[in-house]
């Protein structure tokens, strides 16, 4: 096989103003961070910080605030819930939004970001119609992160599902960024191992859609790439074992921000062709954002191995030290041990492993892919009927 043409780096600009607080202990420093005459609105999930101690460290830190409470908002936040939301930030007045959560929760809480200063009648339209939200034009909002996985606390991305509709949509912009993200690896205490499985394979998906496309001379940039992911295989044991052990944890942490706060991506091409499949999954089936990137992955890698020769390769040698001469057989081996990885974790790699009804579901997202005239990969050559076929072989 004869290696492709090496592509310059792209010309970039970056700008990620979120400050992080790291560390133990840091969730009091809230009181400082929030301006004081803030009318905040503190969003969270189904529970879980009201179990863990991170509830009473939040509501302690703003015990001198206004702060007005929102719970429920669910994993793959849904737009109907959000709404309930968003009358209460209308009607309070609210001018600062705190998410105390996972990527769930600081997503739904960007889109109240932006949705609180949407002029038109239905929000969904944002998402609909990929309206970006630009700076200045969003409440002000930040985050205490409970769970490592989606990089959300440092992105300005967010990805709204909706049921009535079975649809799950991202959307994004600049004005989008946390004003701070608070991250003390103590929350990851109390994450249950599916959820740390979960977190996991999410970060090492965010860096393979970013990694896994056409060579560049962005080789620092591919050296972080690879870095992430062979952190992210050394802790994956450490932190899928009962005890929990601090420093593995912030390390982990960090890894999962890294993965996408933008940094990694500037100057090189990216793919997300596999996060645009998998949550067609989610919003079919309601499998787990990150196992529907497991189910994805190895199909999409193998359906466009000549494409990504090259990359599929380096992956296969820096990352799984694989000596293999052939390259489409040293390609293969790395996406093996990519999928062996997956499956170490406890995530299966098939979506015949999480339904039985799977026939038809490639041609439902064929159909809906082509209704919203959508082109994906980093080459723009992943048309419906490539989408087709990349879901067909994950059954
Ligand atoms: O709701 P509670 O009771 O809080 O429980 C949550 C939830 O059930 C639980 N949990 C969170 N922190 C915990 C905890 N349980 C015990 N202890 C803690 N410290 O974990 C469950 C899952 O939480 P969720 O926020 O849904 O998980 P994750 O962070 O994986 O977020 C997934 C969502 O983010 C989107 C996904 O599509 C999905 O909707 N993504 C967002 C991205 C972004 N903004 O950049 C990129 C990603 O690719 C992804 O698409
Ligand atoms: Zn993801």
């Amino acid at each position: 096989m004869k290696l492709q043409k090496i592509t310059s780096m792209l010309n970039f600009e970056f700008k990620n103003p979120t400050k992080i607080i790291f560390g133990k202990g840091e969730i009091q420093r809230l009181s400082k961070e929030i301006p004081a005459n803030a009318k905040i609105l503190m969003l969270y999930g189904g529970g879980s910080i009201k179990n863990n101690g991170i509830y009473q460290q939040v509501t302690q830190a703003l015990a001198e605030f206004d702060v007005t409470e929102f719970g429920g908002i669910p994993a793959n936040p849904e737009y109907s819930v959000l709404m309930e939301a968003l009358k209460i930030i209308k009607s309070e007045n609210i001018t600062y939004l705190l998410a105390v959560g996972g990527g769930s929760v600081i997503d739904g809480t960007k889109f109240l970001a932006t949705a609180a200063h949407y002029k038109g009648n239905e929000p969904w339209d944002i998402l609909t119609h990929r309206i970006r939200a630009m700076e200045g034009e969003t409440l002000p909002f930040a985050t205490v992160l409970t769970l490592p996985a989606t990089g959300s606390e440092m992105n300005s991305g967010y990805v709204i599902s909706r049921k009535e509709t079975q649809e799950k949509l991202s959307c994004g912009g600049p004005g989008l960024f946390p004003q701070f993200s608070i991250m003390d690896p103590e929350v990851i205490k109390s994450i249950p191992k599916r959820q740390i499985a979960n977190g996991i394979a999410d970060a090492y998906s965010h860096v393979l859609e970013q990694y896994m496309t056409y060579k560049t001379s962005a080789s620092l940039q591919e050296r972080w790439m690879e870095s992430i992911l062979i952190s992210l295989q050394e802790l994956a044991p450490k932190m899928m074992e009962s005890e929990f052990d601090y420093d593995a944890a912030a390390n982990f942490m960090w890894c999962c921000t890294m993965a996408l706060n933008g940094l990694i991506s500037k100057g090189v091409p990216t793919d997300w062709a596999v996060h645009s499949m998998g949550h067609e999954l989610t919003a079919l089936y309601g499998i787990d954002h990150a196992r529907t990137l497991a189910i994805i992955a190895p199909s999409h890698y193998r359906f466009n191995l000549d494409n990504k020769i090259d990359k599929l390769c380096q992956y296969a040698e820096r990352v799984w030290n694989i000596s293999e001469e052939e390259a489409h057989k040293k390609a293969e081996l790395g996406i093996q041990k990519m999928e062996t990885f997956f499956q170490s974790i406890g995530i299966p790699t098939r979506l015949s492993n999480y339904t039985e009804n799977y026939e038809g579901c490639a041609e439902k997202i064929q159909h809906t892919f082509e209704e919203r005239n959508w082109i994906l990969g980093e080459r723009k050559n992943i048309d419906s009927n490539a989408v087709l076929q990349i879901v067909k072989m994950s059954y």
